[in-house]
C-alpha cells in the first residue's frame, strides 16, 4: 500500500524532526521550516495531510490556512498549538481546518487524528474524482446520435441547463429522458449540488406527497418521527420528477405551489419552508389526454411545460442506430471485462430494420446481451434474438441501403419501381398489356415509366 503523505510545518527544528519520527512508520512525512515553504511545496505536490504550527515567523499559520483552503488544493489541515493558542486553533477550525493538537502532543492522540484526517482527505478526493467522472458521463459527448432530432433536443438542452427554467421532458419509454434530465443538472451551475430524482410511478401514491414534502410527527398512523422531504433534501440543487403523469392532483397543487413561491408545508405542519430547487419533470404519457380526463391540472402542465424537450422514438431516428450500437459495444466490452466484438453487416441491416419498440434501452439490453452469449469476436444474425431474425428479415435490399444512409430515397423508389415492372414484364412473358395489369396500372403508364427508368423493351 502506498504511504499517504504528510506535511510537517514547524519554525522549531525539533518539533519538525520529533514529529517525522512519530509519523514515518504509517506515513510518508515532508518537513518544511516556514510557511513559506510549505506554500511552495503544496503547489508542486500532493499531500493529505497538513500538520501546521500556528506562531511562525513570516507567514503564519493562520495565514498559510487560508491560502489552502482558497486554492482547495483537496488537504486536509491539523493546527499544532501551544496551550496559549488555543482560541486561535478554534479561529482556525472556523476556516476550515480539520482539527487542532496541543503541544507538547500526546503520540497517541496525534497518531488518531492524523489518521482521521487522512481517511478524510481520501474521501474529499474520491468524491470529487466521482463528481468530475458522473459529470463527464452525463456530458454532451456522451449523448450519442447524430440525427437532426437528436441534435435539435441537444441544442435546446445546452441553451436551457444553465437556467433555473423547469423542463418537461416528454418521450417513450427508453427513448433517453433520464439521461437527458442528469445532463441538464450536470450542466448547469447546480451540478455541484444535489441531483434528487423521485420516480412517481414507484411510490405509493398515500406516501408520494410525505417523500417530497416531508412530515411532522404524528402526521399520520406512521409518521413517529418528524423527516424532511426530497424537496428540503435537494436544496440549492435539482429535483427530477420521473413519470410525473402517474402523480394524483392532490400532490400537483403542491408542486405547482413550489414552482410559483419556491414554498411548502410539511405533511401535517403549518409552518412555510423556502427552498431554491429547480425541477425537471418526464413522462411518458400523454399529458393532454390527462388534462381532459381531468387526471392532469392544466395549470401544472402549462407551469411544467416552460420549456419542453421530446425525445423522438428511435423508429423516427434510425441514422442514431449503427452509432449507439458502435457506443455500447465499446461501453459494454469495457464495463464487462471482455473483449471488443462487431456485428457483421447483415446482422446490423437486422438491427437497423427494426422497429424498437423499447427504444435505446432495447437496443442497449440487446448489445450487453449478445455480446455475453456469443462466441468469437463477431456476432452473426444467429447471434441475435429470433424474432429479430424473423419478421423483419424479409425487408427489400432498397430499403436497407436507405436505412443504411448509402442511398436516397428518390433513387431507391426508383429502383424498387424498375424491379418491379422487370418482374412483371418477365411474368407476362414481355406482353405490356399483361403487364400492366399485373401491376394495377393501365399500358400508357407503364410505358411512361419504362422510358422515365430506362427498362428497354426485349426485342
Ligand atoms: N442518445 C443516447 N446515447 C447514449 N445512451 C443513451 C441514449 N439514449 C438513451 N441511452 C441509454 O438508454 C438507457 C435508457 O435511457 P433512459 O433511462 O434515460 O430512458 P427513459 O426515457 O428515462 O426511459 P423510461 O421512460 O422507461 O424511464 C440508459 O441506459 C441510457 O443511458
Ligand atoms: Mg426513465
Amino acid at each position: 500500500m502506498v504511504k499517504r503523505r504528510i506535511l510537517i510545518v514547524d519554525d522549531e527544528p525539533g518539533v519538525r524532526e520529533s514529529l517525522r519520527m512519530v509519523l514515518k512508520e504509517r506515513y510518508e512525512p515532508t518537513a518544511a521550516a516556514s510557511g513559506e515553504e510549505a506554500l511552495r511545496l503544496l503547489t508542486s505536490e500532493t499531500f493529505d495531510v497538513v500538520l501546521l504550527d500556528i506562531l511562525m515567523p513570516g507567514l503564519d499559520g493562520l495565514e498559510v490556512l487560508e491560502r489552502i483552503k482558497e486554492q482547495t488544493l483537496g488537504s486536509q489541515v491539523i493546527m499544532l498549538t501551544a496551550t496559549k493558542t488555543v482560541k486561535t486553533a478554534v479561529s482556525a477550525m472556523k476556516l476550515g481546518a480539520f482539527d487542532y493538537v496541543t503541544k507538547p502532543f500526546d503520540v497517541d492522540e496525534l497518531l488518531l487524528i492524523v489518521e482521521r484526517a487522512v481517511q478524510s482527505a481520501a474521501l474529499v478526493r474520491e468524491v470529487e474524482a466521482l463528481r468530475s467522472e458522473v459529470g463527464l458521463r452525463y456530458s454532451f459527448d456522451s449523448i450519442i446520435g447524430n440525427s437532426p432530432k437528436l441534435q435539435d433536443v441537444l441544442k435546446s438542452v445546452s441553451m436551457v441547463a444553465p437556467l433555473k427554467t423547469t423542463v418537461l421532458i416528454t418521450g417513450e419509454s427508453g427513448t433517453g429522458k433520464e439521461l437527458i434530465a442528469k445532463a441538464i443538472h450536470y450542466h448547469s451551475p447546480r451540478a455541484n449540488k444535489p441531483l434528487i430524482t423521485i420516480n412517481c410511478a414507484a411510490i405509493p401514491e398515500n406516501l408520494l406527497e410525505s417523500e417530497l414534502f416531508g412530515h411532522e410527527r404524528g402526521a399520520f398512523t406512521d409518521a413517529y418521527v418528524k423527516k424532511p422531504g426530497q424537496f428540503e433534501l435537494a436544496d440549492g440543487g435539482t429535483l427530477f420528477l420521473d413519470e410525473i403523469g402517474e402523480m394524483n392532483p392532490a400532490t400537483q397543487a403542491k408542486i405547482l405551489r413550489v414552482l410559483e413561491q419556491s414554498e411548502f408545508t410539511r405533511v401535517g405542519g403549518g409552518q412555510t419552508i423556502r427552498v431554491d430547487v429547480r425541477v425537471i419533470a418526464a413522462t411518458n404519457r400523454d399529458l393532454h389526454q390527462g388534462m381532459r380526463d381531468g387526471s392532469f391540472r392544466s395549470d401544472l402542465y402549462y407551469r411544467l411545460n416552460v420549456v419542453s424537450v421530446h425525445l423522438p422514438a428511435l423508429r423516427e431516428r434510425r441514422e442514431d442506430i449503427v452509432p449507439l450500437i458502435h457506443h455500447f459495444l465499446r461501453n459494454k466490452a469495457r464495463d464487462l471485462g471482455i473483449p471488443e466484438k462487431a456485428f457483421t453487416n447483415e446482422a446490423l441491416d437486422l438491427l437497423m430494420q427494426y422497429s424498437w419498440p423499447g427504444n435505446v434501452r432495447e437496443l442497449e439490453n440487446l448489445v450487453e446481451r449478445s455480446m455475453v452469449l456469443s462466441h468469437g469476436a463477431t456476432m452473426t444474425r444467429d447471434d441475435l434474438p429470433q424474432y429479430l431474425q424473423t419478421g423483419n428479415g424479409h425487408a427489400h435490399p432498397a430499403q436497407q441501403c436507405v436505412l443504411r444512409g448509402e442511398t436516397r430515397l428518390a433513387e431507391a423508389v426508383d429502383l424498387f419501381e424498375q424491379e418491379l415492372i422487370r418482374n412483371a414484364l418477365t411474368q407476362a412473358q414481355n406482353n405490356q398489356t399483361r403487364a400492366a395489369e399485373l401491376l394495377g396500372t393501365t399500358r400508357r403508364i407503364l410505358k411512361y415509366k419504362m422510358d422515365k427508368l430506362g427498362i428497354v423493351e426485349p426485342g
